[in-house]
Formats: C-alpha cells, sequence, structure tokens
C-alpha cells in the first residue's frame, strides 16, 4: 500500500482549515481549495495563527510549525489537484452538491487517488455513484475542531475496497487519531446519536421547558459533557446540524428526527451560530470561542 504524501482539501470553512492543518502539521503537502477566495484568505491566516499557537504552546517544534506553514498550499482552482493521493472534501452537506464535486475531481486527480468525504451524515454508497472509482470513495469524517478532537470515523460505502480502508485508516492513525468504522447508514455513529439529542435540546427550548443557559447546564453538570446541546450545536454550525437531521429524517423514515422548527427558523433568519456571531447565543457577550 503506498504512503499517502499528498492531500488536497475542498472547502476552507471550519472543518476543511482544520483538517489542512492537521495535515500538515503532519507532514503531508496540502493544497486547500475554495471557491471563495475571501474565505481561502480567511483560512490561510486562521491556520498559520494556530500553527504558532501550537509552537509556543511547545506541542509542535518550531521547525515543525514552518514546515506545516511550507507545506500548505491554497487555491481557488480545484485543477491543481492533479497529483494529490487524496482529496477530502468538506464542502457544504448537500448531496447534489458534494456529487457535484466529486464528479468534476474524477476528471482532474490520478487514476489511484482516494476520494473521501467529511460528511456528518450523507451515503458514501451514493456520494460513490458520482465517480467511476466506487472503490476509493470513503467516508472520513473528523470531529470539530480536527487538529484537536482526537476520533475518526470511517464510513465505507458498499464498494469501498480493503486496500482503499486501510490506506485511510492508517493515515488517521499516523495522525494521532483513534477510528472506529461505521456502516454507511444516514448520520453513521457519531450524528445518529448526538443530533437527536440537539433536536431535543432545541424542542426543549421552544417549548418553554427551560432556558437556554439552564438546558446547557443541566447537561453539562448533569451529565459530564464538557459542552451543552445548545452551545454545540452553535459551534457546530445550525445549518450544518439541519441539514444532518434532514437526512436522518429522510433516510430513517422516523418523525423523532424531524428537525424542531425553532431550528429551521433560526437558521432562515442566518443565526447559524459561532461562525455568524450569533446562533442560540450572542457571541459578543456569550460563551468563549474554542481555538484550535
Ligand atoms: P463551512 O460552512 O464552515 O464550510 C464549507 C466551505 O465549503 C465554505 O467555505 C464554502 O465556501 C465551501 N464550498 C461550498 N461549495 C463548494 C464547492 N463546490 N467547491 C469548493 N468549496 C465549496 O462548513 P463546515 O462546518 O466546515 O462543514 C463542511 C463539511 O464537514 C460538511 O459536510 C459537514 O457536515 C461536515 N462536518 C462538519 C462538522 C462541524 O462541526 N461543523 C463536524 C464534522 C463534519
Amino acid at each position: 500500500m503506498a504512503e499517502i504524501r499528498s492531500v488536497g482539501v475542498v472547502g476552507a470553512g471550519q472543518m476543511g482549515s482544520g483538517i489542512a492543518q492537521l495535515a500538515a502539521v503532519n507532514g503531508v503537502d496540502v493544497w486547500l481549495h475554495d471557491t471563495d477566495a475571501e474565505v481561502l484568505g480567511r483560512a490561510q491566516t486562521s491556520i498559520s495563527k494556530n500553527i504558532q499557537r501550537q509552537v509556543s504552546k511547545g506541542s509542535i517544534s518550531q521547525d515543525n510549525g514552518a514546515d506545516a506553514i511550507r507545506r500548505l498550499k491554497f487555491t481557488t482552482k480545484l485543477s491543481d489537484f492533479h497529483s494529490v493521493d487524496l482529496v477530502i472534501e468538506a464542502i457544504v452537506e448537500s448531496e447534489d452538491v458534494k456529487k457535484g464535486v466529486f464528479a468534476q475531481l474524477e476528471k482532474i486527480v490520478k487514476s489511484s487517488t482516494i476520494l473521501a468525504s467529511n460528511t456528518s451524515s450523507i451515503s458514501i454508497t451514493r456520494l460513490a455513484t458520482a465517480t467511476s472509482r466506487p472503490g476509493q470513495v470513503i467516508g472520513m469524517h473528523f470531529m470539530n475542531p480536527p487538529p484537536i478532537m482526537k476520533l475518526v470515523e470511517i464510513i465505507r460505502g458498499a464498494d469501498t475496497s480493503d486496500q482503499t480502508y486501510d490506506a485511510v485508516r492508517c493515515l488517521a492513525e499516523r495522525w494521532g487519531k483513534t477510528v472506529i468504522f461505521s456502516n454507511d447508514y444516514p448520520g453513521f455513529i457519531v450524528n445518529r446519536i448526538l443530533m437527536p439529542m440537539i433536536n431535543e435540546a432545541f424542542h426543549t427550548l421552544h417549548t418553554g421547558v427551560a432556558t437556554k443557559e439552564d438546558i446547557d447546564t443541566g447537561m453539562k453538570l448533569g451529565t459530564g459533557h464538557p459542552m451543552g446541546p445548545l452551545e454545540l450545536a452553535d459551534f457546530i454550525g445550525l445549518d450544518v446540524c439541519l441539514s444532518i437531521l434532514k437526512v436522518l429524517h429522510a433516510g430513517l423514515g422516523d418523525n423523532r428526527y424531524a428537525p424542531c422548527p425553532l431550528l429551521v427558523q433560526y437558521v432562515d433568519a442566518g443565526r447559524l451560530g459561532r461562525k455568524r456571531g450569533i446562533g442560540v447565543y450572542n457571541y459578543s457577550t456569550g460563551p468563549k470561542e474554542i481555538k484550535p
């Protein structure tokens, strides 16, 4: 099995930029792509700040930090991915948009390139149908923020090969992650369990059972969660939570996954969470930002 030495990351939002940082710090050459040049510029600034912070905390050496920054390249052209060994797609949680990107990648990358998706919930088997290499398509679901969180959930589609699975699992382990494996069902393991809890927290707020602060404090101090469910939803992005719940609802056909109307309303209002400065909480006064 050839070692993965270069990675192309599609989407420079919160997950894509964190994955690019993680890969570069672990000695891999990285192309980070986004169609939005402004997002790409912001990602470049925040990744280099985060790497400098890792150096000043002593978690990586000065040389390692400088190497990582040299390894990172930023582009608005997907065609720059022509020689990467692995692509990790981390764009908007929409099956159609992701399939469009997979179909484009198919025409650009080498025949040996593995195509991974960081999707939170969408079927890997269906994403693979946008390509002619279903054996080389896999789910590689990082947690937020990718440089810090220890878990990677790996999902095999119906036709994912053993070779692809082994290559991706070894890479995640080399990057210091613990791997769990999920079969290809909506939401896989983590979001199938997490999203109904977040949805229930919205119902609890919506029906006036309690305040947002008491819901979050209850779950933090009552069950030992590091963040309350509403705070966590803001951190993930309310638009991302809504998209995942829609996939769970459609795919599992059970009304308990139907998104709470309050969550839908917040997303309609553009209250997407920390990334927009307002979600359930207002971040001019609310919980502090978590820095990777
Ligand atoms: P985000 O909204 O922060 O970033 C998405 C980025 O993709 C944006 O910068 C956008 O400009 C870019 N984009 C959209 N269409 C594109 C295209 N066709 N080509 C290139 N770039 C494109 O979203 P986030 O939170 O980073 O989520 C990305 C993916 O990661 C989603 O599939 C989500 O479900 C998954 N995920 C999210 C987690 C979270 O906590 N937010 C955790 C784990 C997975």
